[in-house]
């Protein structure tokens, strides 16, 4: 693939701008600066810079990005600061896009792709993917709202009854929570549903894949085929300590 091209399927602009970003000795190629858009070049585990950081060619992007609180899912935010300002510009100029969405403010796992089969994927409720949040609340959870989370709720102006997969007091006024729906506020309706009132939410992980103890607030990593058979839930979790350690190549 010729370097303008290569460049521009990894979110560097239009052809036109790839190949003037090029001509003017931006992009460097095992350390040798590629004046020539017409070069060739494999793709597959082709290394490049551009203005010196460092970037690894990939056909799709899937990432995790620890969401902090006070930042909208969305290109278009209304109150608050987008998601999308925490990403490298040439990750949203491919087209990354949230995996469902978290409120504004939630936080924790986030997960991003431009791939639309996995967007799909880890969206459709037919998948049943599991997300577990960690939920503070405002009154004492007591065994009857466990109960009933588990059993099934009803929420308001919903004809949805809605059990946890998943429930488990951490103390008085926090637990964590599994589910396999994506809905509009849904652990915050089911707190609501047994009497209780959300605080505070966080994601902590999707099917498999639990948002690493390094990744810190506001931090994004591309995540590796390992990480992706966790999240379809077909590799083991990380050894404990493990994670802290890992690559962490392309973090913010
Ligand atoms: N449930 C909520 O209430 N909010 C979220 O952001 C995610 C799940």
């Amino acid at each position: 693939m010729d370097l303008s091209r290569l460049l521009q399927s990894q979110g560097f602009g239009s052809r036109a701008e790839c190949r003037a970003l090029i001509a003017s000795g931006r992009v460097c190629v095992d350390g040798r600066a590629c004046a020539d858009w017409t070069e060739e070049f494999d793709a597959g585990q082709l290394v490049f810079s551009v203005d010196g950081t460092s970037w690894r060619y990939r056909k799709a992007a899937y990432l995790a990005l620890h969401k902090p609180g006070g930042y909208e899912c969305s290109h278009q935010p209304q109150h608050h600061a987008s998601i999308y300002s925490l990403l490298p510009p040439p990750l949203v100029r491919r087209g990354v896009e949230a995996v469902g969405r978290l409120d504004q403010d939630a936080t924790g796992l986030l997960l991003l792709s431009d791939d639309g089969g996995f967007i799909h994927r880890y969206t459709s409720p037919r998948k049943q993917v599991e997300k577990v949040y960690e939920v503070r609340t405002r009154h004492v959870v007591d065994d009857r709202q466990l109960q009933a989370l588990l059993d099934g709720v009803k929420l308001r102006d919903d004809a949805l009854v809605v059990a946890a997969a998943g429930c488990e007091r951490l103390d008085d006024r926090s637990l964590r929570l599994s589910v396999t729906l994506g809905r509009y506020h849904l652990v915050k309706r089911m707190l609501a549903a047994v009497g209780n009132r959300v605080e505070a939410l966080h994601r902590v992980a999707i099917g498999g894949f639990v948002l690493p103890p390094a990744l810190h607030a506001g931090e994004w990593m591309w995540l590796d085929a390992t990480d992706l058979d966790r999240l379809a839930g077909t590799a083991a979790p990380p050894r404990a300590g493990f994670a802290d350690e890992r690559d962490r190549e392309g973090c913010s």
